[in-house]
């Protein structure tokens, strides 16, 4: 499906032969509302993208265009559907030990303090701030508890939260299938795993692994509910779809939210950028540190 959005006026077909109609108008809405609601910004050139993606949706709902489709976000019943149209229009790719060498910064750099702190009776938490399907914050907890194997019997929580509700329930779930385990080591995956019966190649987290663990839905642009600080925060892999501003304001609000010292992971094609870049160090690629340890 090729588009070419500047040929066309608001009202016109976007995509040739579509089952929907699908307008610039509608894409025009559709693109306000998901800003406003998660921040993520969509270009004219997602059209193709938003229209497979929600084509989904107006088909399970029984609607027959984008502008049925729009009418119902934008009435007073859409509340629900909101949900339903940021959990189909998020990116939620994601893989166990993504981005390896931030473990092992964690690891090295991160965990000796952390464990003296925790066995010292001191709260320890590690937020995963866009965890989508959970392998961000399960691979956090391996390598937590590759060090430290009783870690559950310490005040060690991860909060693992994202927007979208749908990809929360699979994080919860902690089910996967074998394949995607590839990446930990065969002696971890018979430690911290079990194979379901009622599916074949699928795993399931075992409940040690899983009470490391809190997920909650939570919206980077909305109110962030946390009082406590972080020893570390792994936001990655989302603000890319935010704009400048946003991305900005989100770093000024981890601030505060962090440890002196504490170390903020980010994703491999961003940067800490704006105001709040003079509190942070470079410790390595996409590795930063609260500068306050360095008063
Ligand atoms: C590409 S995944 C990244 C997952 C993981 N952090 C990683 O790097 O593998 C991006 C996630 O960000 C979530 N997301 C998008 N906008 C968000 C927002 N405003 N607040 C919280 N999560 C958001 C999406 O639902 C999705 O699960």
């Amino acid at each position: 499906m090729v588009v070419a959005i500047e040929k066309h006026f608001l009202q016109d077909r976007l995509i040739d032969g579509s089952e929907f109609l699908f307008t610039l108008k509608d894409l025009s809405i559709i693109s306000k509302i998901i800003m406003e609601e998660s921040g993520i910004v969509l270009s004219e050139s997602k059209a193709s993208l938003v229209y497979s993606r929600l084509a989904k949706r107006i088909r399970h709902l029984g609607l027959s265009s984008f502008s049925e489709y729009c009418s119902l976000i934008q009435g007073d019943f859409g509340k629900d559907e909101k949900q339903e149209l940021i959990a189909a229009l998020t990116t939620n790719v994601t893989r166990f030990f993504r981005e390896q060498h931030h473990f092992e910064h964690m690891q090295k750099n991160i965990l000796p303090n952390l464990i003296r702190e925790a066995k010292a009776r001191r709260r320890i938490r590690i937020w995963s701030a866009a965890c989508s399907s959970g392998p961000e914050p399960y691979s956090i907890a391996l390598t937590i508890l590759q060090a430290m194997p009783n870690a559950g019997d310490y005040d060690i929580r991860i909060l693992a939260t994202d927007i979208d509700h749908n990809i929360l329930k699979i994080a919860s779930s902690g089910i996967y299938d074998a394949s995607q385990l590839a990446p930990i080591s065969e002696e971890m995956q018979r430690r911290w795993f079990r194979p379901l019966n009622d599916g074949p190649g699928k795993m399931q987290v075992k409940p040690e692994l899983r009470n490391l663990i809190t997920f909650k839905q939570l919206n980077l642009i909305g109110t962030w509910p946390m009082k406590g600080k972080f020893q570390a925060i792994f936001c990655r892999n989302v603000v890319i779809y935010f704009d400048s501003k946003t991305q900005e304001s989100i770093w000024s609000r981890f601030l505060p939210l962090m440890e002196d010292g504490g170390a903020l992971y980010i994703g491999h094609s961003e940067r800490v950028s704006g105001p709040s870049e003079k509190y942070f160090f470079n410790d390595g690629t996409t590795i930063y540190r609260n500068r306050m340890e360095r008063r």
